[in-house]
């Protein structure tokens, strides 16, 4: 079983496209796909589940569905997190917050606080989120310490620029999937995916169901995880 899954939800656009719906539409059933997968992971054991919902790049979709996934966003925090906190899940935003609006803001500000002590599932929840972004935010912070001298250059290694990433005190991603066809990362956790098993899918985000889960965990448990080791070392260990 992955400790942590990371999933690209892709495809909400043409799966309503196929039925003649508007894209906020396939947005809509892109919800109710993602609140599944968490009680899915819940009932599994899977400690840590990050989802992307927007990225970096998605600023450049029309104004209108910019807003609508907003909207969507701020109506599924105020209607889901009461039952989330029920749960045990541990809400935590990954992300340029200050690319976002006032409103979206303090929602999940309250999300986070309402449910910092529960410890069933961690569900990251990725808005705004660039994997340069993340990298970029990183290194920017340890410059300034170096400027300020509380850092030696030297110092700067894969743990110092890894405990100011977004996923910082969170296992990497053990496994990747990606619904809608496309075999690629978009952004997503550049840093943190660096040994994921990447699981890729032409199921279209709104009709991802826990069969499909099933299907990308039977992948998972058939490979190998070798982390540059050989077979025979791996398999040792
Ligand atoms: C994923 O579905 C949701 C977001 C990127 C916010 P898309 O909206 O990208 O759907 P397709 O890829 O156009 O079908
Ligand atoms: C990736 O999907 C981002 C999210 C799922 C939030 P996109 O639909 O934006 O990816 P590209 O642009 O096709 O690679
Ligand atoms: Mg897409």
């Amino acid at each position: 079983m992955p400790a942590h899954i990371a999933v690209i939800m892709d495809g909400n656009g043409r799966w309503a496209r196929s039925r003649g719906m508007p894209r906020a539409a396939g947005h809509r059933a892109g919800v109710k796909t993602a609140r599944a997968l968490v009680e899915a992971c819940g009932e599994k054991g899977i400690q840590v589940l990050t989802l992307f919902a927007f990225s970096t790049e998605n600023w450049r979709r029309p104004p209108s569905e910019v807003g609508a996934l907003m909207k969507l966003m701020v109506e599924a925090l105020e209607r889901e997190v009461d039952e989330l906190a029920g749960r045990g899940v541990r809400l935590r935003f990954i992300g340029a917050r200050d690319q976002l609006s006032g409103t979206i803001l303090s929602r999940m500000e309250q999300a986070e606080a309402r449910t910092r002590d529960n410890e069933r599932l961690t569900l990251v929840i990725a808005l705004a989120y660039g994997g340069r972004w993340d990298i970029v935010q990183s290194a920017r912070e340890l410059a300034r310490r170096a400027r300020d001298g509380a850092l030696d250059p030297e110092a700067v290694d894969e743990q110092a620029l890894g405990e100011r990433m977004a996923l910082a005190g969170l296992p990497d991603p053990d496994l990747l999937v990606r619904t809608g066809g496309e075999s690629r990362i978009s952004n997503f956790l550049l840093w943190n995916l660096a040994y994921s098993e990447l699981y890729f899918t032409d199921r279209l985000w709104p009709d991802f169901g826990v069969a499909d889960l099933d299907e990308a965990l039977a992948f998972y448990a058939n490979r190998q995880r070798r982390f540059g080791r050989t077979p025979a070392q791996a398999g040792r260990a």
